[in-house]
């Protein structure tokens, strides 16, 4: 069955989850890429979310919990032209492509990545607690030591390379875009109460930690255009803790959500791990069911 949404038209509802496949080295699409999405497309995927990409900032990706290292970037004359003929590889076997922006923020093992010298962005220089962490202690001795917090100067540089990369991903032909706001890694990372515990205009309680989340949009879209989609994804657990959650209620989840609407999210992509669990007590309801009644966008 197709689904339409303003300019997006998918054949079917089969969309493929972003998966970081580590085969772009230098940041580079590598010979393999285009043929590897092609053939998804070719199989009739209606939507495909690519790879989690570096934006356009020297700290977005970089070794992380699972190795890694050699993950895409959306800028530079080299990486755009290899992601224009994947855009078309794929139109041409009638399936549509849309990259999904991703910062690793805290998550990032410092010291590592394209620019190994820029410091990790962490909101308040922490990783957030270690006691439930799901990843190995070798990787948790590289990142568990604190930072310095984001200044508000580089807050700003941050959103301004999502905006960047969001023009780039326009620009080479992508059918909309996906922000990775999931997992514990940048986006993340602002809306948690354990990694943001700033006490300025980006902390406080969940709508004041949506607030990253929310100028991002909102210079995306200034960046793009009114009807260019723009799904996101997000989620309650984290890599440190897989029973977190930014949004303990209902109401917390809608104070989080509704200025993502209105900053101009067309799409929620509710990452919940164990897809059939209820979200809340109370209800059989799961994630992408509240997001859905709570905000009236398709998840
Ligand atoms: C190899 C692999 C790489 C992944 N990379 C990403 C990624 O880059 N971005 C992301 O948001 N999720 C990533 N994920 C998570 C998947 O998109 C998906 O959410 C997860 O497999 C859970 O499946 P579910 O959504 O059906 O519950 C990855 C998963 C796997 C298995």
């Amino acid at each position: 069955m197709p689904f339409t949404m303003g300019s997006l038209r998918l054949r079917n509802r089969f969309v493929m989850a972003p998966m970081t496949r580590n085969f772009s080295p230098g940041g580079i699409p590598s010979d393999g890429v285009a043929g590897y999405y092609r053939r998804r497309a070719e199989a009739d995927v209606g939507l495909i979310i690519t790879e989690g990409v570096g934006v356009d900032h020297p700290a977005a990706v970089g070794r992380e919990t699972m190795g890694g290292g050699a993950s895409p970037v959306l800028h530079g004359d080299e990486a755009l032209a290899r992601w224009r003929d994947i855009v078309a590889g794929v139109h041409a076997a009638g399936g549509l492509i849309i990259p999904q922006l991703w910062h690793q923020g805290v998550i990032r093992v410092p010291g590592t990545g394209y620019h190994p010298d820029a410091p990790s962005a962490r909101p308040s220089g922490i990783w957030g607690p270690t006691d439930k962490a799901m990843v190995s202690p070798d990787y948790l001795e590289q990142v568990r030591t604190p930072t310095a917090p984001l200044t508000d100067s580089e807050i700003g540089d941050l959103i301004a390379a999502f905006a960047r990369s969001a023009a780039n991903a326009k620009a080479v032909g992508f059918d909309g875009l996906a922000l990775h706001g999931a997992h514990g890694y940048l986006i993340d990372s602002f809306l948690w109460r354990h990694t943001n515990v700033r006490d300025d205009r980006w902390g406080g309680g969940i709508a004041e930690r949506a607030r990253f989340a929310v100028e991002l949009v909102r210079a995306i879209r200034a960046a793009t255009a009114p009807d260019f989609p723009v799904i996101f994804r997000f989620s309650q657990w984290k890599l440190q803790d897989y029973e977190a959650r930014n949004a303990e209620t209902p109401a917390e989840l809608e104070a989080m959500l509704a200025p993502l609407v209105e900053a101009g999210v067309d799409i929620f992509d509710a990452s919940t791990r164990i897809f059939t669990a209820p979200a809340f007590e109370g209800a059989d309801m799961g994630l992408a069911g509240w997001v859905r009644k709570l905000t009236g966008k398709p998840t």
